[in-house]
């Protein structure tokens, strides 16, 4: 029995302050006009301070999960594609999983730079399609306003905040995701990057007053990558999916750049009304952009039944992805009554207190722990005797000589050469 992956649910959240291009040319040396005809941007969403990739995530997959009429408790996967996590440890996508009370469900993240959610939505759909999975949530989220340079014109005016999610069922009738294409260039890597903050150059004093943990990019390399791979990926999932270029319904690119955009849209000789593109309200949102665009197509009235859907992205690695979604639900969406979204939000409010008591029941069981587990007392073994048995010739090692830093040179600190250890840092003295 073949199983297919569908999108049954759509969820985005963007963040309340919105900044326009205007506000930017107060605090930095730019221009409405400057930005517009370069990007297409017209104002970007901006995290506050209480909220975070997790918050935004969560509100991007409560609400597909509301949409697709399905309670957490039956997720089997929360995958969050971002590459501006809450934490490196733990991963956004636990944290979500615990915000939403979907408590069988395994998590983790992605990072593929503006490619992660179609990298995560392809990993879904595998997990669905080999029945290793029923129900997966496939989130985009980021908060690049905690990591763009607000010093540096050329990155700062382009990136948004902001999370879309969707939920993926597993279901006998052909259709969902029919295909997805995957690429990574890493020669690239360097031109879209973080370079601190990470096990080559961790934090110091130094890289902050360096500035080296905002994010750096080549804009006119990457824009030539963009422009070269992004009408290429489509193409071939289109192939893979064995659709014909003519049957798509409605492209869904990565919203970084409108000129690359059409660029990519002249190469698949695609009609403007087929093509998809939000970026004046949000700027790149990265990873989010993709769903996001999604669900205000959704909105709008632009995805229908039956619709063939090409979703197509490229961003940091530097990757490239693209994926054929037949749309197999219909639009537009009968909102909840209110009486069910009052027991969904209890139920939330509940998911919340439970953590709370996992919480404190793993804290008192760590103190109890400690209070039993005293050390053992250890008492020496006492010597064998020696054997009456007649002596054994052995064999003596071969002599190792000692190594040019004063070890042997197996490895092991030789007796009396104690094994050296680095010079204390400042910090330590
Ligand atoms: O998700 C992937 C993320 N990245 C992208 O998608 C970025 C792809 N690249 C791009 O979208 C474009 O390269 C940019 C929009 C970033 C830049 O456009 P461009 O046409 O490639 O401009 P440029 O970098 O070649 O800069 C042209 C000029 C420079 O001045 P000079 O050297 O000609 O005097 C820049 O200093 O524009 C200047 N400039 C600005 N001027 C006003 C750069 N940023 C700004 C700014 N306002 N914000």
């Amino acid at each position: 029995m073949d199983l297919y992956a569908h999108i049954v649910g759509w969820g985005m959240y963007a963040p309340e302050t919105v900044v326009t291009n205007n506000d930017l040319a107060k605090i930095i040396n730019t221009s409405d006009a400057w930005i517009r005809s370069r990007t297409g941007i017209r104002e970007r969403h901006i995290a506050n301070e209480k909220e975070s990739t997790v918050t935004l995530a969560t509100r991007a997959a409560k609400e597909a999960l509301d949409r697709a009429r399905i309670r957490p408790a039956a997720v089997d996967l929360v995958i969050v594609a971002t590459f501006t996590p809450d934490y490196v440890l733990p991963s956004t996508a636990s944290l979500v999983q615990n915000e939403l009370g979907a408590r069988h469900a395994g998590a983790f993240d992605v990072n593929a730079g503006c490619t992660g959610f179609i990298y995560a939505l392809s990993m879904a759909s595998a997990m669905i399609e080999a029945g290793h999975a029923e129900v997966v949530v496939v989130v985009g989220a980021e908060t690049l306003s905690r990591v763009v340079d607000w010093q540096d014109r050329a990155t700062c005016v382009l990136f948004g905040d902001g999370a879309g999610a969707v939920v993926l069922q597993a279901g006998e009738d052909p259709g969902g995701v029919l295909s997805t294409v995957l690429g990574s260039d890493g020669a690239g890597g360097n031109h879209l990057i973080i370079p601190g903050g990470g096990s080559r150059l961790p934090a110091t004093p130094q890289t902050v007053a360096d500035r080296q943990h905002f994010i750096k990019m080549n804009g006119p390399e990457v824009f030539k990558f963009a422009t070269r791979v992004m009408g290429r990926a489509a193409k071939e999932a289109v192939e893979k999916g064995n659709v014909r270029l003519e049957d798509i319904d409605l492209f869904i690119p990565h919203q970084a750049n409108a000129r690359i955009i059409k660029s990519a849209a002249k190469y698949l000789k695609l009609n403007p009304d087929k093509v998809y593109q939000n970026l004046q309200k949000y700027g790149n949102t990265s990873s989010a952009s993709i769903p996001i665009a999604l669900c205000e197509a959704i909105a709008e009235g632009r995805v229908k039944d039956n619709d063939n859907l090409v979703l197509v992205g490229f961003g940091a690695g530097l990757t490239w992805g693209a994926t054929v979604v037949k749309w197999g639900l219909p639009v537009p969406y009968q909102q909840r009554q209110w009486w069910y979204r009052a027991l969904r939000s209890m139920h939330y409010r509940w998911a919340k207190i439970v953590a709370k008591i996992g919480w404190l029941l793993r804290v008192l069981e760590s103190r109890m722990a400690h209070r039993l587990l005293r050390p053992l007392e250890y008492e020496p073994e006492p010597e064998p005797e020696a054997p009456d048995a007649p002596a054994v010739e052995t064999i003596a090692p071969p002599e190792v000589p000692p190594g040019a830093n004063g070890r042997a040179s197996n490895g092991h600190a030789s007796n009396g050469d104690a094994a050296k250890l680095p010079e204390p840092t400042i910090e330590q003295k």
